[in-house]
């Protein structure tokens, strides 16, 4: 067979001094050896900071940006060409590559039925992300199957989704409080896609996008990509500061406020009526698009559901606020459905937008969500006292063996944010791989690079009974200090959820 290969053109160049800030700030500050550098580097091209063909600084340029001698850059840079993390022509500069047949680890080898247990015995704790209801799953898609011939006949391209699907969310909507028609209703691949989808069409590039500091990674990602730029606003154990909010809507004029109200991701807070309220109110006056993500509203654990955002809406600032969801928390990621809710005119704008992406959703996806929303009820019946269970049992374990980290309760969601009370994450997080546990450090979570070094973002979406030996994992890895695990990658895989 010919050899046949990808030649990528390397048009992006990444300056010394702009590394060295992303290595720095990964590494907490320390001037890093040979070893630590590639490792940072690496990270940095699996988490998506550095994009790949990239070309890298020139090997004089980094050290002195660095502060570190030129031999350690050209080990560092030797080291990622060896493990396939870099490539370089005789002569020419090195730019980022990935090796043959590289694969997120933590997406590889679930076990079945059980999200973070991994088949060689690692425990992961970085994907907040609960496996499917396997029974309903199943009958779910045994119904879409025998449906499915009746959509045969058609084109089967359905841009803005099957109209069966768009109603049963629209009800939805309307049952939890906000009367919504099938016409203000987009179905997504995942919510996800939603949110990049209104992003690039609300969004020009170089507008700002208010955000919340920490925040949901993809999402800041898709912000950057579509070349907007991220306005911050931090969220703390005490939760949203709404006056900062206000105040940061009114001075830094952004176009789109992304909030994430329900159970955020990742600190678990849920915003008081009475700051949508104001929010809601400071909108309407500065002309703000509200993008509103309900991914993880219906992971409601200790108080009743929280009613749609956009219920709250005064007259007027109602077709501002465009809400995105989908079925990933309440049922599973794998299924790749969601949905945007907004006036009916955005709608047809969104999936006249989406049409040279991929044109639509999958039908045979769309019929099995169908089946999966009217048992809704049942299924989160079903999955709430287990996630409650198991945030319990995570609570009680990290108290009794790691009694120096503190978090707060979140009313809901899927993952404790934790305070390691030092900046430690990347290292803890290097560590711990050798102790046989992948957790995800809070910097991955920053709206800036490298802050948030003193947070972990912990999932409770494992069976109960795993978080004695999480935590005596995490205790071990604790104990033998941050360079136990020299040579292990300091990321496990190339996204978060
Ligand atoms: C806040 C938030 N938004 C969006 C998503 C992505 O959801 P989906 O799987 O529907 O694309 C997630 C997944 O973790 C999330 O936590």
């Amino acid at each position: 067979m010919a050899d046949v290969r990808v030649v990528h053109s390397v048009d992006r160049r990444l300056g010394g001094s702009r590394l060295a800030e992303l290595v720095t700030g990964a590494a907490a500050g320390e001037r890093p050896g040979y070893r630590a550098l590639a490792q940072a580097i690496r990270a940095l091209l699996l988490d998506g900071r550095v994009p790949l063909h990239t070309r890298l600084p020139a090997e004089r340029e980094l050290a002195s940006a660095l502060g570190v001698s030129r031999a350690t850059v050209t080990a560092a840079y030797d080291l990622l060409r060896d493990s396939g993390f870099a490539a370089s022509r005789r002569g020419a500069s090195t730019w980022t590559e990935l090796p043959e047949g590289r694969r997120p680890a933590n997406v590889t080898a679930f076990a079945p039925g059980m999200a973070g247990g991994t088949a060689d015995g690692t425990l992961d704790l970085a994907i907040a992300a609960p496996a499917a209801p396997a029974a309903e799953l199943g009958d779910a898609v045994a119904a879409a199957a025998a449906q499915l011939p009746a959509h045969a006949p058609t084109a089967g391209y359905h841009p803005y989704g099957i109209p069966e699907l768009r109603e049963a969310v629209a009800e939805r909507f309307t049952r939890r409080g906000l009367p919504t028609l099938p016409d203000q209703i987009l179905i997504t691949t995942g919510a996800q896609h939603a949110i990049s989808l209104v992003l690039s069409l609300l969004g020009r590039p170089g507008e700002r996008v208010l955000v919340e500091n920490p925040s949901y990674p993809n999402a800041l990602d898709a912000i950057r990509r579509a070349g907007l730029r991220a306005a911050p606003v931090p969220v703390t154990d005490a939760g949203w500061d709404t006056a900062l909010i206000e105040s940061t809507l009114r001075q830094a004029a952004p176009r789109i406020a992304y909030l994430v109200p329900d159970f955020q991701n990742p600190t678990g807070a849920l915003m008081e009526r009475e700051q949508r309220v104001r929010i809601l109110e400071t909108a309407r006056a500065t002309g703000t698009w509200l993008l509103i993500d309900e991914t993880i509203a219906d992971i409601a654990l200790d108080v009743p559901p929280p009613p749609p955002f956009a219920s709250l809406a005064p007259h007027g600032v109602a077709e501002q606020v465009v809400t995105v969801g989908s079925l990933s928390k309440s049922h599973w990621g794998g299924l790749r459905i969601g949905w945007v809710r907004a006036g009916s005119r955005l709608i047809t704008e969104l999936a006249m937008a989406r049409v040279p992406t991929d044109i639509a959703t999958p039908v045979l996806e769309q019929l099995v969500a169908l089946h999966l929303m009217g048992g809704i009820d049942e299924v989160l019946r079903e999955r709430l006292p287990r996630l409650r269970a198991s945030r319990d049992a995570l609570a009680a374990a990290f108290t009794r063996q790691l009694p120096e980290w503190r978090w707060q309760l979140p009313p809901g969601g899927l993952s404790l944010w934790i305070d390691l009370g030092a900046p430690i994450a990347s290292s803890l997080a290097r560590a711990a791989l050798g102790h046989g546990v992948r957790i995800e450090g809070g910097s991955r979570f920053g709206a800036d690079p490298g802050t948030h070094e003193h947070r972990l973002r912990i999932p409770f979406t494992l069976a109960p009974e795993l978080y004695e030996e999480a935590a005596a994992r995490l205790a071990a890895a604790l104990a033998s200090g941050p360079d136990a695990a020299d040579g292990a990658d300091p990321r496990h895989g190339d996204w978060v959820a």
